[in-house]
C-alpha cells in the first residue's frame, strides 16, 4: 500500500496565495464587469529590463546554431552570472563572497523552502510570525513540527513580530539551531540595522545555530546606512546563507533566476558533533536535484549588471518605491497605523479588524486585492499587506477605491 508523508496532513488549507487567487477568481467571475486591481501577491507587472531582454535575444540566437549551442550548463550557474553576482551584489559592497559560493537557482521560494532538506528532523527551527508561509510550511513538510493546536504548530520556536516590539523578533527564549530571518521583510517591510544582524549572527555563533536570511528585496533599500547582505555583518560567513532573486529586483518573476550564497565557512554538526561543510552539502544536493536554469535566462540576469541594465534595474524599483509611497501617504491620510514602503516594496497596515473580512471588503466593495495579515501568521492577524507591484495609475485608483470604500 502506498503511504503518504502524514506531515503533509498537518498542514493548514492550501498555500496562502494559491488561496487568495481563487478567492479572487470567484469574485470576478461573479462580478465580470468589475476591473479587480491587484496589490496583492508580490508579483512585478513592468517589462524586463530592456538590457535583459536584449541579452535574452542573442543567447536565443545563439542556441539556435550548431556551433553556438549550449547543452547542460554547471547545476550552479555559469561562470559569467556568479562573478557579476559576487562582484556587484558583494565585493563592491565590502562583503565577502566567492563566486564560487553562489549557487544560482530558479527561485528563491524554492531556495528558501529546499535548503532545510540539509537538516536533521530532530532540530528546533525558529520561525518569525508574520512570515513569508514557505519557511514554515516546507518544516511541516519535512516533520519538524508536531501538531497545529490553537493556531500553531507544536515544537516550532514563533519569533513574534508586532506593533510592541517595531515587528522586528527578539533572540529566542529557548536555544534553537535552525533561524529564518528576511530583511527588508515579508510581510512587513520593516528593515534590520547592522547592529540588530549582529545580534543575530552573535546568537547563531554561540548557540552552533544557522541563519537562513532571505535577501529576496534588498534592491528596495533606499537607506544607505542599511546592510543589503548579512555578509556586511562581521562573523556572518561563519553563520548565514542568504537567499536573493532577480524576481523583484529586475521583474523576474516569470522568467525565474534567482541565487544562493553558502559560504565555505559555513558548517552543520553530525550526532558525534563533527563539523560538515553546508557548501559541500548544498552543492551535492543542488547537483542530484538540479540541472540548472537556462542558458538565455542567466544571460538576461547577468545584464542586470551591466551599465544600462543597474541604471534600469534602478530606475524599476524606483518606480514600484514610488507607488509604495503613494500608497502610504494615502494610508496615513485615512488614520490608519503602518509600517514599510521605504525601503520595501510592501505595506503593512493596521485594519483594526479581521484580516480576511477587511480582505473581503476590500475586494467587495473597491475591486482591491490585498494579502491578509492572519495568512502570515498570527501575530499578523488584524493586519493586511499592501503591494506596491501595479502601475502607478493602478494604485492609484485603487487608493481611490478603498478611500470611497472606506466612506472617507
Ligand atoms: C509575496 O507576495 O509574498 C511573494 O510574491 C511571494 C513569492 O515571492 O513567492
Amino acid at each position: 500500500m502506498i503511504k503518504i508523508n502524514e506531515s503533509y496532513l498537518k498542514l493548514q488549507a492550501s498555500y496562502l496565495f494559491s488561496d487568495i487567487a481563487k478567492r479572487v477568481a470567484a469574485f470576478q467571475e461573479a462580478n465580470p464587469e468589475m476591473e479587480v486591481i491587484k496589490l496583492g501577491i508580490g508579483d512585478v507587472t513592468r517589462a524586463l529590463p530592456k538590457a535583459c531582454t536584449e541579452a535574452f535575444h542573442a543567447a536565443v540566437d545563439e542556441m539556435a546554431t550548431d556551433a553556438s549551442f549550449r547543452g547542460y550548463g554547471p547545476e550552479q550557474g555559469y561562470d559569467f552570472l556568479r562573478e557579476a553576482i559576487a562582484e556587484n551584489d558583494f565585493k563592491a559592497r565590502g562583503a565577502d563572497v566567492a563566486a564560487d559560493e553562489i549557487f544560482v537557482s530558479d527561485g528563491a521560494k524554492c531556495d528558501t523552502g529546499n535548503f532545510q532538506e540539509l537538516f536533521g528532523t530532530d532540530i528546533k527551527v525558529a520561525i518569525p510570525d508574520p512570515v513569508y508561509p514557505v519557511y514554515l510550511d516546507t518544516n511541516v513538510m519535512a516533520g519538524r513540527s508536531g501538531d497545529f493546536t490553537d493556531g500553531r504548530y507544536e515544537n516550532i520556536v514563533y519569533l513574534d513580530s508586532t506593533k510592541e516590539n517595531g515587528f522586528i523578533p527578539d533572540l529566542p527564549k529557548e536555544p534553537v539551531d535552525l533561524i529564518y530571518l528576511c530583511f527588508p521583510n515579508n510581510p512587513t517591510g520593516t528593515t534590520a540595522s547592522k547592529e540588530l544582524l549582529k545580534k543575530w549572527v552573535d546568537y547563531a555563533k554561540a548557540n552552533k545555530a544557522l541563519i537562513l536570511f532571505d535577501a529576496a528585496y534588498e534592491s528596495f533599500i533606499t537607506d544607505d546606512s542599511l546592510p543589503r547582505s548579512i555578509y556586511e555583518v562581521e562573523g556572518a560567513r561563519e553563520v548565514a546563507v542568504e537567499f536573493r532573486s532577480f524576481s523583484k529586483t529586475a521583474g523576474f518573476t516569470g522568467t525565474r533566476c534567482a541565487f544562493t550564497v553558502v559560504p565555505k565557512e559555513c558548517m552543520a554538526y553530525d550526532e558525534a558533533g563533527n563539523a560538515h561543510s553546508l557548501h559541500s552539502l548544498w552543492n551535492r544536493r543542488h547537483c542530484t536535484k538540479f540541472n540548472g536554469v537556462s542558458y538565455p535566462v542567466q544571460k538576461a540576469a547577468a545584464a542586470v549588471y551591466s551599465e544600462a541594465g543597474k541604471a534600469e534595474v534602478k530606475e524599476l524599483v524606483e518606480y514600484y518605491l514610488n507607488n509604495a509611497a503613494l500608497i502610504r501617504k494615502e494610508i496615513a491620510a485615512l488614520g490608519y497605523d503602518f509600517v514599510g514602503g521605504d525601503n520595501s516594496p510592501y505595506i503593512w497596515i493596521d485594519g483594526k479588524t479581521d484580516s480576511w473580512e477587511f480582505f473581503d471588503m476590500l475586494l467587495n466593495k473597491a475591486g482591491v486585492v490585498c494579502t491578509p495579515g492572519a495568512g502570515f501568521g498570527g501575530c499578523g492577524q488584524g493586519y493586511i499587506r499592501i503591494s506596491a507591484f501595479n502601475s502607478y495609475e493602478n494604485v492609484e485608483k485603487a487608493m481611490g477605491r478603498i478611500k470611497e470604500a472606506l466612506g472617507k
